[in-house]
């Protein structure tokens, strides 16, 4: 497989679609050529899109690309100051390998539902595979903020929405209650 470097291509912001659009309910396809120079060029318009939006993660079907493809990238900011900080991280063909048994509930946003924001159980620690940019099988384990992140962008590769899982209507609430009850606190 050949190497290609994403200094080759000029990041461009796409367009995040939004909640109710079909595309963020279709089953992501496995991509099959990393270095397919198209692959590239999404993954870097996706860490551009992230950084221009300010979020900690982003999936491909949010730009409107129906394959395998997130990338997790937290750090600490004012919803979540103990997150830690990591580098931009692009996961290709992401599956799970592991979880452990405890779920844990807490607050999410999502670009693609702007203004409101989720109360989410998640599993706290899972263990996953994937390949990075270059090819390379990678496994990592993460938990905690991290690990909401992945299994967050992994439910949009499959066509899940954060709203899906929530345990009912009283753990959704606006963007600006959030932060004048659950921040502001
Ligand atoms: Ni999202």
């Amino acid at each position: 497989m050949s190497l290609v470097h994403s200094c080759q291509y000029s990041p461009e912001q796409r367009p995040i679609l939004q909640l109710g659009s079909p595309g963020l309910r279709q089953i992501a396809q496995p991509i099959a050529a990393i270095g397919d120079p198209k692959i590239q060029q999404l993954v870097d318009d996706l860490l551009f899109t992230l950084r221009v939006a300010n979020g900690v993660g982003i999936a491909a079907p949010q730009v409107g690309a129906a394959c395998r493809l997130l990338v997790v990238a937290s750090r600490p900011n004012l919803r979540y100051p103990e997150a830690p900080q990591m580098d931009p991280t692009a996961l290709i063909n992401p599956r799970w390998v592991a979880h452990g048994d405890e779920r844990v509930k807490g607050w999410e946003g999502c670009l693609s539902v702007p203004g409101l924001r989720a109360q989410v159980p998640r599993y706290r620690e899972i263990e996953v595979e994937y390949c990075d940019r270059q090819g390379r099988t990678q496994r990592q384990v993460w938990t905690g903020f991290v690990a909401r992140i992945f299994q967050h962008e992994y439910d949009h590769l499959e066509g899940r929405m954060l709203l899906d899982r929530v345990d009912g209507p009283a753990d959704i609430i606006s963007e600006s209650e959030y932060f004048a009850q659950i921040v502001g606190r």
